[in-house]
């Protein structure tokens, strides 16, 4: 993952990106994807480039940005929390296990802890639903979130 380039590193990024894997309309999706698996998010630098490389507004490519939960617009935290906001999940708890979370990680929903060691971010099923509410730490799934499991994984993220 490369970190804190300036806009004409990331410019040359997506312009290299943009002439390996094509121009048209629906690289959007992909672009955005390997840009955040590349830099670590979308960052709003970025979004000029996006939209010269694929022959779109930016309006259009910022659209794009901002609704999908996926695309995380910042740097994340050291450990990367994500809690179930699907259906199943919230049948099962997920709101109250949202509320609990937020107060025992410190940090709100979708916010980053302002030591940078926690990002708390939302995901819309995971696929585990019958074992709900779930979570998923630094990409390891986690079933029934319950106030145990909110403390063992403060524990682990506080290590
Ligand atoms: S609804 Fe949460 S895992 Fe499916």
């Amino acid at each position: 993952m490369q970190q804190g380039i300036g806009a004409e590193d990331m410019a040359r990024l997506v312009e290299d990106w943009a002439s390996a894997h094509g121009r048209t309309r629906d690289r959007l999706l992909p672009l955005l994807h390997w840009l955040q698996e590349e830099i670590g998010y979308v960052d709003d630098m970025a979004v000029p480039a996006i939209a010269a490389a694929l022959n779109l507004s930016r309006a259009d490519v910022h659209g794009v940005v901002t609704f999908y939960h996926d695309f995380r617009r910042a740097p994340a935290g050291r450990h990367v929390v994500k809690l179930c906001r699907a259906e199943s999940c919230q049948a099962r708890g997920g709101a109250a296990m949202e509320a609990a979370a937020a107060d025992r990680l410190g940090v709100a929903m979708g916010e980053t802890r302002r030591d940078g060691q926690v990002t708390l971010e939302p995901v819309y099923c995971l696929g585990l639903c019958a074992v709900g509410p779930n979570a998923l730490v630094d990409g390891r799934p986690v079933a029934r979130v319950d106030a145990a499991a909110l403390d063992r994984i403060a524990r682990e993220i506080a290590a």
